[in-house]
């Protein structure tokens, strides 16, 4: 057990959060994280609500443990996921890409823990003041969508802290108990995990995906396609294509055209590891094997007391 405002928000046992991730957090791996003592999150943003529905039923029956939702507010449905949310009483809610003031009042009369995902001060701010019980702060070195403003972990983290209130988790970056350690110490009461569950053996991702993550290094991946939405995944073929269209000085409307509406998909659920996206963390090059999430989460553990303790 380690104690934190977390682990008594959450009641679990680990301050250790796995990111929602679209096309990889189902709930086969957020019912595995829950189990061995951290917070698993169902990733909606890839699924239809019917989809949604099943996952939580499963994980219901896959744990009983808290586990949670992530809703990316960018996709469609958001009404029927909602809905569907509060009709199968899931306890815990992470939203992000969107406005907080939407959905946090009507989730929390439902006794809802909801939890916003931000990457400055002042969209920490705003969803506090929106009435959400803890907030991520996430850093531009993330895996997946990501902030304009490109503040990284380690300035972000203590400036949110200086400002908020309510609890914080840190994410971006953190993959060990090392880097869990750090962002306790800058102010975080615990951290979202991202990029290392992506490459998880419970992560609905492409096995060739996980391999690709595995073997990323240091500057292999980039935050792009700013002029949509800044996204940070691995330098591929499809990368090429994005910035040979910038180099043409082609519109935001073509752009929009050449990343089509599968792109994620191909990349991460079917393997296309030329033509499709690959969301994945700067992290990914201390990722060296596919783990059980349960090795990930007590490898953490183990590693945060350890260099807790020689400090
Ligand atoms: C493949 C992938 C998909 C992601 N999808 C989502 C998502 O659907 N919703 C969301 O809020 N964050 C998403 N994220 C961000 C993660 O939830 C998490 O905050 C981030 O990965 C943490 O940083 P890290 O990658 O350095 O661990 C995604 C990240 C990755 C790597």
């Amino acid at each position: 057990m380690i104690h934190s405002k977390i682990t008594k928000l959450f009641g679990i046992k680990y301050p250790i959060v796995q990111g929602g991730m679209v096309w990889v957090s189902g709930y086969k791996l957020a019912a595995s994280v829950s189990n061995a003592g951290g917070l698993g999150l169902i990733g909606s943003g890839s699924m239809y609500p019917d989809v949604l529905r099943t996952h939580i039923q499963k994980c219901k029956k896959a744990t009983d443990k808290p586990f949670g939702v992530n809703i990316p507010m960018l996709y469609p449905n958001i009404e029927e996921i909602i809905q569907i949310i509060i009709e199968e009483k899931v306890p815990i809610v992470f939203t992000s890409a969107g406005n907080p003031a939407l959905y946090t009042a009507r989730l929390k009369k439902h006794n809802i823990t909801v939890v916003h995902v931000v990457s400055s001060v002042k969209f920490a701010l705003k969803a506090q003041a929106a009435g959400v019980d803890a907030v991520v702060a996430e850093g531009f070195e993330a895996g997946g969508h990501n902030g304009r403003e490109e503040s990284t972990t380690f300035t972000l983290i203590p400036m949110v802290k200086e400002q908020l209130n309510i609890p914080l988790i840190a994410a971006g970056g953190i993959a060990t108990g090392r880097g869990m350690l750090a962002a306790m110490v800058l102010g975080a009461d615990g951290v979202q995990v991202g990029s290392r569950f992506a490459a998880s053996k419970e992560s609905s991702a492409h096995i060739d995906f996980k391999r690709r993550v595995v073997e990323t290094s240091e500057g292999d991946t980039i935050l792009t396609l700013k002029e949509i939405a800044p996204v940070r995944m691995i330098k591929n073929e499809f990368y090429g294509e994005i910035e040979a269209h910038n180099a043409s000085g082609k519109s935001v409307e073509e752009l929009k055209e050449l990343l089509g509406k599968r792109r994620l998909k191909k990349g991460m659920f079917e393997g296309d590891l030329k033509d499709g996206m690959l969301e994945i963390g700067q992290v990914a090059g201390l990722i060296h094997s596919i783990e059980t999430a349960r090795d990930i989460v007590d490898a953490i553990v183990a590693e945060y007391l350890e260099v807790k303790k020689e400090l």
